[in-house]
C-alpha cells in the first residue's frame, strides 16, 4: 500500500508550507551547474501542487527566494529572477485548468519590474479560481514581515488610536502578508537542513514540522502523502495534556 491510500481524508492539513531546499547540492551531485537544480526544482514544485490541489488540502505555501537569497551571486539571481518569470508565464494555463488561485507574500515591490508585473497579472487572471491558494514566498523573510506589520499598524494609529492595551496576537496577524490564510498545520523542509531560515515565524507557532533528506529536486508526490501520513500519526496538544486531547 502506497502513502496516497493511508491519508485520513478528514484529517488533512488545511495548510501546507514547503521550504524547498537542495537544489544546488542535487546539481552538483548530478554533475552540473547550480541553476540546473533549479530548473528541475520547478518540477518538484508543480507535482506538490498538483498533489495538494487533487488531495483537496486548500492552501499550498512554498518559499522560492527568500530576502537573504538576494547576496548569492548575481549570476545566480538573475537566472532565479528569469526563471520565476518565465515559469508563472508558462503555468498560467495550468493554474486556471485546475482551479488554482495565485498569490504571493513578502517584499514583491523589490523584485526586477517584468517579475513584478507578471506575478500582478496572474493574480489577478487567477483571482476566481477557488480550488486552492498556491502563495508563493517571494523576496520574502519573516521578520521583515513582521516588521512590515509593526509599522503598518504604527501608520494606522491616528485613524485607529491604539492604545498599548489594544495591541492583540489578532491585530499583529491581520497585518502580516498572511492576513487572508490560516496558519500552516505542516511545514516540510528538504534538504536534511533542520531549520527554518526566516520563514513563517509567527504563523508556525503550533506548525508540526517534518524534515526529509530528499534535495527538493527528488520530491515527488509520494514525498508529500508520506509528509502527510506522518503529520496525521502525531498528537497536536497545544499545550494540553494528552489526556485532555482524547477526552
Ligand atoms: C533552494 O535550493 C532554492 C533557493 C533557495 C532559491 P538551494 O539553491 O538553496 O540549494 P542548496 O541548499 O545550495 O543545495
Ligand atoms: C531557504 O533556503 C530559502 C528558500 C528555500 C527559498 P536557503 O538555502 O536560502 O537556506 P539556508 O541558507 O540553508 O538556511
Ligand atoms: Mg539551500
Amino acid at each position: 500500500m502506497g502513502f496516497k491510500e493511508k491519508i485520513i481524508p478528514d484529517k488533512l492539513p488545511k495548510h501546507i508550507a514547503i521550504i524547498m531546499d537542495g537544489n544546488g547540492r542535487w546539481a552538483r551531485q548530478h554533475g552540473h551547474d547550480r541553476i540546473f537544480g533549479h530548473q528541475h526544482g520547478v518540477d518538484a514544485a508543480r507535482a506538490a501542487a498538483e498533489a495538494s490541489a487533487e488531495l483537496g488540502v486548500g492552501y499550498l505555501t512554498l518559499y522560492a527566494f527568500s530576502t537573504e537569497n538576494w547576496n548569492r551571486p548575481k549570476y545566480e539571481v538573475e537566472a532565479l529572477m528569469t526563471l520565476f518569470v518565465e515559469t508563472i508565464r508558462k503555468e498560467l494555463d495550468t493554474l486556471n485548468k485546475n482551479n488554482i488561485q495565485l498569490n504571493a507574500i513578502g517584499d514583491l515591490k523589490s523584485l526586477p519590474e517584468e517579475n513584478y508585473n507578471r506575478l500582478m497579472e496572474t493574480i489577478e487572471e487567477t483571482k476566481k479560481n477557488d480550488r486552492m491558494v498556491l502563495t508563493l514566498a517571494m523576496s520574502y523573510s519573516s521578520r521583515w514581515e513582521i516588521t512590515e506589520a509593526v509599522r503598518r499598524i504604527l501608520s494606522q494609529q491616528d485613524t485607529h488610536q491604539y492604545k498599548a492595551e489594544n495591541i492583540t496576537e489578532e491585530l499583529i496577524a491581520k497585518n502580516l502578508n498572511t492576513a487572508d490564510m490560516p496558519d500552516p498545520e505542516l511545514l516540510i523542509r528538504t534538504s536534511g537542513e533542520a531549520r527554518i531560515s526566516n520563514f513563517l515565524l509567527w504563523q508556525i507557532a503550533y506548525t508540526e514540522l517534518y524534515f526529509t533528506q530528499k534535495l527538493w529536486p527528488d520530491f515527488t508526490k509520494e514525498t508529500l502523502y508520506e509528509a502527510i501520513v506522518d503529520y496525521q500519526n502525531r498528537e497536536r496538544r497545544f499545550g494540553l495534556t494528552s489526556e485532555q486531547i482524547i477526552s
